[in-house]
C-alpha cells in the first residue's frame, strides 16, 4: 500500500480549520495545507495570537500554536497545495439554493464543482479525493464524472468521509469521534483508498471505530443522522409546548422518558428552536431528494421537523409580545446570546436572528449582548435577511459589550444562548436596573424558576407554565 506522505484540505471553515489542525497533530508524518479562496480567513488562521482564529473552539489555540509550522500550513496558494497532495479533502460549504431547480430545498453544489474542476485541471499525479462536506446521495458521480474525463491519465479515487463534529466540542469530538464513515468503491483500488484514509485515522483512533460502506450509504448516513438529531429537539420542543398548558414541566418529563436506554438522554434539551448551519440545510436537503424520487410521505414526514422549529422561534416572540401587554413598540429587550449554541462564534441559523426580526417587525428596540459573536457579524445576520433597510436594522437593533449596563431601563431581557456565564450574573442587580414589571423570558431554560421569581422577575421559561 502506497503512503499518504500530504493532504490538501479546500475549505478552512468550521470543519477544514479543526479537523485538519488535529489530522496535522496526530500524524506528524503527514503534511497537511489547508486552503481557501478567502484571503482575510486564512491570514486569521495564520495569525501569531492564535486567541484569535476564525473559529471559536476550546482546545483548537493550543493544537494550531502545536503544529502550525510544523507539518500544517494554512494557504491561498491553491493549485500548488492540490499539486502536492496525495489526498485531498473537499470541506467547502454547501449551503440550501437560494436559486433555480430546487430553490429553498437542494444543496447548492456550486462551490463542490468548482473544487472538482480546480483539481482536474491541476492534478498531474493520482489523487484520492475525499468530500468532507455534507452532500446529497450521488454527488460521488458527479465529482467521478469532472475528474474522470480530464483525458490527463491521472486516476482519481473518490471517497465519502462525512464529518460528525458538533460546534463547540469539536476538538473533542474529533479526538474522541464515536465514529469515522468512510464510503468508497469496493474495486481494488476503491479498497485500497479507504484503507489509506482509515489508516490516518487510525493514528488516534481505534480501528473498530472506523466504518467502511460504499459511497452512497455513507453520503445518506450524514444527511439522516443531522436529521435524527433534530428530530429530537423538534420532537421534545413540540411537548415543551403541551407542557406549558398541562403544568408539567419539560425537563422533567425529558429525564422520565430519557431513562428508557432505547431512548436515552441526550438531545432532549428543550429550547427556543434548533440553528446551525447544518440541520435544516441538510433536512431540506433529505425532503428535497425523496420529492425527487416521488416519496412524497418521507419528503413530508421530515418537512415537519423543520415546521415544528420555526413554530417554535415564533411562538417564543408570539409570547413575549403576548406577556409584555401585546406591544413592545419602542421597549427595550435585551438579548442575552446570539451565537446558535454555547462555546461557538457560529450564528448560522441561529434562533436568536428569527426572534429579533420578529420582534423588529413589532418595533421593539434590542440591544445584544453575546462572549463572542461580533458587531459586524450581528449585522450581517440582519441585513442577509432582507426583511428592512440596514439603516433601520441598525436604528432598531444595537450591540453591547457590557451586559450589565445593557438592562438600565430595559423592559425585557430574553435568553437566546445558553452561555454558562448568564447563570453567574448577578440577577437581583440586574433587576434593580430595569423597568418594572421586569421580564425574563428563558428560551433555554439555564436559569432557576424559584429563584428569579424570588427576586421580583416576571419570569418564562420555554416548557413550564
Ligand atoms: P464554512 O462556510 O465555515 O467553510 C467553507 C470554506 O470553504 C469557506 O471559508 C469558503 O471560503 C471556502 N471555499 C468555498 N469554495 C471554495 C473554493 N472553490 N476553493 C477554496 N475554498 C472555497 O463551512 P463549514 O461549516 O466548514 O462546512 C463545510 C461543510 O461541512 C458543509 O458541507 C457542512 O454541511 C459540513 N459540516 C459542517 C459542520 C459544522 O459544524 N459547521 C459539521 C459537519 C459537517
Ligand atoms: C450538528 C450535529 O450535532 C453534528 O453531529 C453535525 O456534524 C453537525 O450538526 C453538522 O453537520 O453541521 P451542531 O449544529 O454544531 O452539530 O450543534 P448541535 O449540538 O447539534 O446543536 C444544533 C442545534 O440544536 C443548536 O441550536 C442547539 O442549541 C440545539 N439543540 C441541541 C437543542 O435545542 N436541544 C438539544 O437537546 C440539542
Amino acid at each position: 500500500m502506497k503512503k499518504i506522505a500530504s493532504i490538501c484540505c479546500i475549505g478552512a471553515g468550521y470543519v477544514g480549520g479543526p479537523t485538519m489542525s488535529v489530522i496535522a497533530n496526530k500524524c506528524p508524518h503527514i503534511k497537511v495545507t489547508v486552503v481557501d479562496i478567502n484571503e482575510k480567513r486564512i491570514k486569521q488562521w495564520n495569525q501569531d495570537d492564535v486567541s484569535k482564529l476564525p473559529v471559536y473552539e476550546s482546545g483548537l489555540p493550543e493544537i494550531v500554536k502545536e503544529t502550525r509550522g510544523r507539518n500544517l500550513f494554512f494557504s491561498t496558494a491553491i493549485d500548488e497545495a492540490i499539486d502536492e497532495a496525495d489526498m485531498i479533502f473537499i470541506s467547502v460549504n454547501t449551503p440550501t439554493k437560494t436559486y433555480g431547480k430546487g430553490k429553498g430545498l437542494a444543496a447548492d453544489l456550486k462551490y463542490i464543482e468548482l473544487c472538482a474542476r480546480n483539481i482536474a485541471r491541476v492534478a498531474k499525479t493520482d489523487k484520492i479525493v475525499v468530500e468532507k462536506s455534507t452532500l446529497p446521495v450521488r454527488t460521488a458521480e458527479a465529482i467521478k464524472s469532472i475528474l474522470h474525463n480530464t483525458g490527463n491519465h491521472v486516476n482519481f479515487e473518490i471517497l465519502s468521509n462525512p464529518e460528525f463534529l458538533a460546534e463547540g466540542t469539536a476538538i473533542d469530538d474529533l479526538l474522541d469521534a464515536d465514529r469515522v464513515l468512510i464510503g468508497g468503491d469496493d474495486t481494488p483500488s476503491g479498497k485500497e483508498a479507504k484503507n489509506l484514509l482509515s489508516s490516518i485515522y487510525e493514528n488516534w483512533l481505534p480501528k473498530e471505530r472506523i466504518l467502511q460502506t460504499n459511497v452512497w450509504s455513507s453520503e445518506l448516513s450524514k444527511l439522516v443522522a443531522n436529521a435524527f438529531l433534530a428530530q429530537r429537539v423538534s420532537s421534545i420542543n413540540s411537548i415543551s409546548a403541551l407542557c406549558e398548558k398541562t403544568d408539567a414541566n419539560i425537563d422533567e418529563v425529558a429525564n422520565a422518558i430519557g431513562y428508557d436506554s432505547r431512548i436515552g438522554p441526550k438531545f432532549l434539551k428543550s429550547s427556543v428552536g434548533f440553528g446551525g448551519s447544518c440541520f435544516q440545510k441538510d433536512i431540506l436537503n433529505l425532503v428535497y431528494i425523496a420529492k425527487t424520487f416521488g416519496l412524497n410521505e418521507v419528503a413530508d414526514y421530515w418537512e415537519q421537523v423543520i415546521i415544528m422549529n420555526n413554530y417554535q422561534k415564533t411562538r417564543f416572540s408570539d409570547h413575549m409580545i403576548s406577556t409584555m401587554f401585546n406591544t413592545v413598540a419602542g421597549k427595550k429587550i435585551v438579548f442575552y446570546g446570539w451565537a446558535f449554541k454555547k462555546d461557538t462564534n457560529d450564528t448560522r441559523e441561529s434562533a436568536a436572528i428569527h426572534v429579533a426580526d420578529l420582534l423588529m417587525e413589532e418595533q421593539a428596540n434590542i440591544v445584544v449582548y453575546d462572549p463572542q459573536v461580533s458587531e459586524e457579524r450581528i449585522y450581517m445576520d440582519m441585513d442577509y435577511l432582507g426583511t428592512r433597510s440596514e439603516a433601520e436594522n441598525r436604528n432598531l437593533l444595537t450591540v453591547t459589550s457590557d451586559y450589565m449596563e445593557a438592562t438600565k431601563d430595559a423592559h425585557a431581557i430574553a435568553i437566546l444562548t445558553e452561555w454558562d456565564e448568564f447563570k453567574t450574573y448577578d440577577w437581583a442587580q440586574i433587576h434593580k436596573n430595569m423597568l418594572k414589571p421586569a421580564f425574563v423570558f428563558d428560551g433555554r431554560r439555564i436559569l432557576d424558576t424559584k429563584h428569579m421569581k424570588d427576586l421580583g422577575f416576571d419570569f418564562y421559561k420555554i416548557g413550564e407554565s
